[in-house]
């Protein structure tokens, strides 16, 4: 069976197959759209492409984007947040890497997370507590690529977040769900307060809601820049509110003022006909890197979403995760041995490691050069992030995770914003018993390790092929290289690669999607020792991605959340 029979349902191939016959002679098609936003929520994707058609860069109206998912989607990104932003530049065909990653306040020890009794505390009570809360990094990263990359003025790429948050929006069906949920976040005594109606019930998906505070903070970061939330009365309300509670945050105005985003080169490397480039670590980009030179060691691009396709993909995520935990954390702490991990021989060694008949026991982590020793990850990282692309009408491209860590971040409230809870990002036992310290511990200035990985595709010309990313915490690198696997190898277009299931092949865990396997594949698996299940190990994915093709800007937008692609 073809792939397109394999994919499309049988009425659209008996549609295509009736289209194939040449009928009338049409005129060329009309050329695709040549800027475009993919997001999750459709008024972030109006906000980017009103900044786009008004002249704006990818970079401005990733400004805009932001703005608005802050407001519409709080569960997942913010103002309190941090991101990782990849930047294709079509003009120097430069990728540059954006790091607005929250950092631990200078007083956060290595026990950050040891309860009074010496030992690392329960997850639940961690994500409430203020010394969850980490440095908000996110919007000094994009005043940061604004001044670099922006055409418009920086307090012009606020307008309609500011209207939509003063004169109301209509509340989106998972932000209503999340505000109702269980989750302790949700029931913090700011987010019940934000989500509660005069009439003492939650909000509802489909109501008009406005957020006056928020108004007022974009207004002042409108003509402040980042200074309007890292310094002044809302960086006090900030350190007051992480502050308060059993377990206290020891960041001062100092830790918040002195914030600085980083840009370098991002890493690229080689993967088929193509080159994919991601930020550096502590970002999750390496680690999907590796999973692809593992898997272009394999046929699995003869194997479009069949049984042994899928096999070696499940494998080569195995290798890659064993790796990930052991050996990533931030650079500017612990040394990482990305180039070890990323060597040809190392890959060609790890690949080796895929038994081509039955998958065997959970992989340990390799051996790359540079590796020091490292203690086993006893990171725990659940969900609140949200992932988009742009490309504007010069080719620029943006490809940015952002997050607030878990649903609502900490549940806290400032200035209309939740504040992050992103250093439950770090290990909580920073060492193991004999004393081997953890990548990622915690450590006074340091940023936690992430799986968030922005791609950028390019053509062997440096011309841009692709931008793709996803949230879903520990499951990211998983979702990303799904993403590459189905675009590249499987040759599908975006939205068809990020329709695929979902497979995240992590020790003896195989979580999936059953159902979304094409008919033979889970018992072709189950006969290959791969059992997978329903139910991730982090949050959903939020897939969303723009392609070139020949005809025009191409995109796609993950169906498990609310967003759409849009181009002109
Ligand atoms: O940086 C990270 O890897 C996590 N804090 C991301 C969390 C996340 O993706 C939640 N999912 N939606």
């Amino acid at each position: 069976m073809s792939l397109a029979k394999r994919l499309l349902p049988i009425g659209v191939v008996a549609v295509l197959v009736a289209a194939a016959i040449p009928l009338v002679v049409h005129a060329a098609p009309k050329k695709g759209p040549a800027a475009m936003v993919a997001a999750a929520e459709p008024d972030a994707v109006e906000a980017g492409l009103k900044v786009l058609k008004a002249g704006g860069s990818a970079v401005d109206a990733a400004v805009a984007v932001q703005a608005v998912l802050g407001l519409e989607e709080p569960q997942s990104s913010g103002l309190g947040g941090g991101s990782f932003m990849t930047y294709y530049d079509a003009k120097t065909r430069k990728v540059t890497a954006y790091n607005g990653r929250e950092k631990a306040p200078a007083g956060a020890t290595p026990e950050l997370f040891y309860g009074p009794d010496g030992k690392p505390m329960p997850k639940g009570q961690a994500i409430v507590g203020g010394r969850s809360a980490g440095v908000p990094g996110a919007i000094a990263m994009l005043f940061l690529a604004q001044s670099q990359h922006g055409k418009l003025a920086w307090k012009d790429l606020f307008d309609d977040a500011e209207s939509l948050a003063a004169n109301g929006f209509i509340v989106p069906r998972r932000m209503a769900e999340a505000a109702a949920s269980r989750a302790p976040q949700a029931n913090q005594p700011d987010a019940v307060a934000y989500f509660t109606k005069p009439d003492g019930t939650k909000i509802q998906a489909g109501e008009l809601f406005k957020n006056a505070a928020y108004a007022t903070t974009l207004h002042n970061i409108a003509s402040q820049g980042p200074k309007a939330i890292l310094e002044g009365p809302i960086a006090e309300q900030i350190v007051a509110k992480l502050h308060e509670g059993p377990y206290p945050s020891a960041m001062t105005l100092k830790d918040l003022a002195s914030y600085q985003p980083k840009a370098t080169p991002a890493v690229c490397r080689p993967y088929r006909a193509y080159t994919v480039c991601v930020p550096p670590a502590p970002s999750g980009g390496p680690a999907v890197l590796e999973g692809l030179g593992i898997l272009q060691r394999t046929n699995i691009n003869t194997h479009p979403n069949d049984t042994e396709g899928w096999y070696l993909f499940s494998q080569a995520s195995r290798l890659m995760y064993a790796d990930r935990d052991r050996y990533y954390g931030d650079p500017d702490f612990v040394s990482v041995p990305m180039e070890g991990l990323l060597a040809p021989d190392y890959l060609d060694a790890r690949a080796k490691l895929i038994a081509s008949d039955k998958a065997g026991p959970p992989p340990g982590p390799g051996n790359p050069k540079g590796a020091g020793p490292r203690a086993p990850d006893q990171t725990k990282e659940p969900g609140g992030t949200t992932h988009f692309v742009i490309v504007d009408k010069d080719g620029n491209a943006v490809s940015m995770t952002t997050t607030v860590e878990s649903i609502f971040g900490d549940g806290k409230m400032v200035g209309g914003f939740f504040l992050n809870n992103q250093l439950t990002d770090f290990s909580f036992t920073p060492k193991d018993i004999d004393g081997a310290p953890a990548a990622n511990s915690p450590a006074g200035g340091k940023r936690p390790r992430s799986s968030m990985a922005p791609a950028i595709v390019l053509d062997k010309q440096g011309r841009f092929v692709a931008g793709a990313g996803s949230p879903g915490g520990p499951s990211i690198i998983a979702f990303n290289l799904k993403v590459l696997v189905g675009l590249l190898d499987w040759k599908l277009p975006i939205q068809d690669a990020i329709n695929l299931p979902n497979l995240i092949a992590f020790e003896t865990i195989y979580a999936s999607e059953p159902a979304r396997f094409p008919t033979g594949v889970v018992a072709g698996l189950a006969a290959k020792g791969v059992t997978v299940r329903g139910g991730g190990f982090g949050e959903g994915s939020g897939e969303q991605g723009i392609e070139a093709t020949a005809n025009g800007l191409r995109g796609g937008a993950d169906p498990r959340r609310e967003g759409v692609a849009r181009g002109y």
